[in-house]
Formats: structure tokens, sequence, C-alpha cells
């Protein structure tokens, strides 16, 4: 994305330039840096997801990458950054600085949109029928199936850019179209090209999807392949940062999913779960067994689901693109954060029951649809999405040393109006690994 020179007054200069390949970058007059979190803490739980912490007025620093100093505009010159080095100043008046989203859920490689599927479901059949006759997933995976590895990778980098500039500074992507072990493998060093072709940080994982209809008859069969044979050449070849099961009815049930998680963790990945979108599927239970990073949707999330995710390591989080999409139950997000949970929202997209990539809509949703303040809502997109995807020592937050994704809004009269506009891309500037993009 161009800088927009009409918008944001920059200058460079050179203090004493000892090194001139580095860059120093100064954000000034920044109307309010929000998401300031000088205590580095790696989620946000409970009551403490509505306070946020906000610097008005402020100036933020960055160099080699990072984010090297931040504060109010009167102590700007007390800084201790190393000030040798080529030097860029924004001025940032009128708007405000925040840390870039990180997506903890995407199915964003694929090979084509399902918009028929969407008119079937607006002429009345629903997902699951829809997915018993074939479509779905399965129509996913036949389409991608027949996709060279060069069309999926630009495809999707397309997709990238495209949530850049709506402000998302990290990702995590997921196979679970492939279906097959050279399909699956195909997607998976996709996602692979990708981490090297992208600025975002891209984590990958491998997600058991579905139960190919060649296998319905011998899903035992299946669940071999995919232990013995995918898992572990997927492993070998560190092409998964994580492993996820979609765990519900008419998809994995929760001793499939056991086995899944137990054989991804042994082969080196960190678990996930797809749990209770369709059913009480017991899939929070088995993640929470497995200690999985985080768990997904929630729809039909009870007390029992809740009282197991208290005190575990498992974060909760939502996709509220899918459950709006769909028209689903609404997983219960205020009973969650008054549980004392930390909870996170991602985008889910995917072409099937979330076809955007959107963050800034997540936060309307979340808003609008679950009752969260946009407070919380920021935690949910930042800070507690970095953790469900193993970053937020990171990221997603404004902290010094962390790495330096942030985003300039337009100018805005307050954060809240971000989840007010839905719709909206109020995002003026990327800056990706302390890079204006
Ligand atoms: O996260 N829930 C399972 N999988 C995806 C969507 C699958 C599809 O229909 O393509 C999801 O919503
Ligand atoms: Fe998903």
């Amino acid at each position: 994305m161009p800088l927009n020179e009409n918008s944001l007054v920059y200058r460079f200069y050179i203090l004493r330039t000892k090194h001139p390949w580095q860059m120093r970058l100064i954000l000034q007059n920044i109307k309010e840096l929000v998401q300031v979190d000088p205590k580095k803490r790696l989620w946000v739980a409970g009551k403490s997801m509505a306070k946020l912490n906000t610097i008005k007025n402020a100036f933020l620093i960055i160099q080699d990458e990072v984010i090297c100093d931040f504060g109010p505009m009167e102590k700007l010159g007390i800084e201790p950054c190393d000030s040798d080095d080529m030097v860029m100043e924004l001025d940032c008046t009128g708007r405000m600085v925040f840390p870039s989203y990180c997506d903890s859920h995407t199915h964003l490689v694929f090979a084509a949109t399902r918009e028929h599927e969407f008119v079937d479901r607006i002429n009345g059949l629903s997902y699951e029928e829809i997915a018993k006759r074939g479509g779905g997933i399965l129509n996913s995976a036949k389409r991608l199936h027949e996709m060279s590895e060069d069309d999926l990778f630009e495809q999707a980098m397309i997709r990238l850019e495209e949530i850049a500039s709506m402000g998302t500074g990290a990702v995590e992507i997921k196979s679970g179209y492939g279906l097959t072990t050279d399909s699956e493998l195909k997607m998976l060093r996709v996602i692979q090209r990708m981490k090297k072709h992208s600025p975002l940080l891209i984590k990958s994982t491998f997600l058991a999807h579905a139960v190919p209809l060649e296998y319905q008859r011998s899903r035992k069969d299946y669940l071999n392949l995919l232990i013995n044979e995918m898992i572990p050449l997927i492993g070998a070849e560190e092409l998964a940062d994580f492993v996820d099961v979609f765990c519900d009815r008419g998809f994995f049930t929760m001793e499939e999913t056991d086995r899944i998680l137990m054989a991804g963790i042994k082969h080196g990945m960190k678990g996930k779960v797809h749990a209770n979108e369709l059913a009480n599927s017991g899939g929070v239970q088995v993640g929470v067994k497995y200690n999985v990073l985080s768990a997904d949707h929630l729809e039909h999330v009870a007390e029992e689901e809740i009282s197991a995710l208290v005190g575990s390591e498992t974060m909760p989080t939502v996709l509220p693109g899918a459950a709006f999409f769909l028209n689903m139950k609404l997983a219960p997000v205020r009973k969650m954060i008054d549980a004392g949970l930390p909870v996170a929202m991602a985008s889910d997209y995917n072409p099937g029951t979330s076809p955007s990539g959107n963050m800034n809509f997540i936060q309307s949703l979340g808003c609008l649809k679950y009752g969260m303040s946009p407070e919380e809502t920021i935690y949910a997109t930042t800070i507690n999405s970095a953790y469900a995807m193993g970053i937020s020592e990171n990221y997603g937050s404004i902290a010094r040393g962390k790495v330096a994704n942030l985003f300039i809004t337009k100018e805005i009269s307050s954060y809240a109006v971000i989840p007010y506009s839905f719709g909206s891309n109020l995002i003026e500037t990327v800056i990706l690994n302390g890079e204006i993009q």
C-alpha cells in the first residue's frame, strides 16, 4: 500500500549516519496510541478485557523492525533508541495507531468461491444438508485437487494483500481442503511458500477437516491414513506448526479427534480444535485434555465446556463471521468473559462459511452480535488471537521490543468508530516489520 502523501506529512533526515542502512521511523502527534501494554501480558481475560490502555497525543519509534519506544509527545527526545540512523518522521495528527490484527483462524488457501451454495442456503437448504450431498468441504477439496500449486499460491497471495490492507499483520492458515495425502501436502507447501514471500507473519496448520465420500464406509482406513501417513510426512517435512481437527456432528468424533491430536503432537505440532460449531461435540474437553492452543467456534457451549476451559491454557476463540454467514446460534461470549475467561476472535476466512478476512467487520460483529464492548473486541482481535497462534510474546500489542506490525487509521473521532463503521476500511497506512507497505 503506498504511503498517502496527501494525508500523512512525512519527512526524512539523517542524524549521524553511521549505519545508513538502518532506518528509524518516528510516528508523531498520534491522536491515540491504542492497546499499549508495557507488562507484555500474554493474554487478557475476564473483566480486564473491558479496560484498554491507551496514550493520547503520543509518539512511537520503530527501529530494526521492532517498537523501540513510545510515550506521550512531551517525552519525545528523551529516548533510549540509538540515534545514529536515517530517520523518517510521520505526522499522525488526527489519526490513531493500533497493533495489527492477528487472525488466528483462516482457510485462505482455496481454489474457488462457493456462491452457488450461498444461493442454495437462501433457498432453504442447510449447511449440513449441502455437505451431505457432497457440497461444502468436499466441493472445495475437488476444486483444490484440480488446481496447480502455482495458481493456488497466486490467488492466496492476493487474499493476503487484501487482508493486510484491512489491518491484519499475522495470520494462521489451515490445510484441510486437500483430504488426500498429495493435496494436503500441496496446500501446506503453498502455505510454506507464502511464509517466505509475504511480509505478514504466517503460521500453518494441518487440519483434519472431513472424511472423503469414498471412505465414509471405512472411516478407520481414513484415520489410519491420517495418522500413519499424512501426519508423519507433514512432521518430517516440518510443514505445519499446528494440528487441528473438526470435531463436530457429521465430521470427526471425540475419539477420532483424540487420536489425531495425539499423532500430530507426537510429530511436533501444537494442537488446536474446531469444536462445538454444530453440536455439543465434546471437542472442547478433548482439546483441553491435549492442552491445545485454542478451541474455535464454540456456538454449542454449556457450563461444562466453560468449566473445562477455566484454568486451562486453551484460548476460547469465536468466529462471528461464520456464525453471521450461516445464521447460527451465537457462542455465549458474555458468559465466557463473566466466567473470567479470555476470548479471541478470528475471521475464519474460507469460501463456505465466512468469505471475508476483514477483522474490522469481525469487531463490529463482536459488538453487535455478542454484546462485547469495543475494548473487548480490540483485545480479542490482537493479543488474545496472537496467543491463539502462539505469538503473543512478540505480537498483538504495543510494547517495547515487539515486532512493529501496526496500522495508522484515517482521521477518526474515537477507536469505537471502527466497529461502529461496519463495512468501511478506516485504515490509511499499514506498517509491517517496521516498514510502510
Ligand atoms: O471453520 N467448520 C469447519 N470448517 C470451516 C468451513 C468449511 C467449509 O465449509 O469450507 C469453518 O467454518
Ligand atoms: Fe475453520
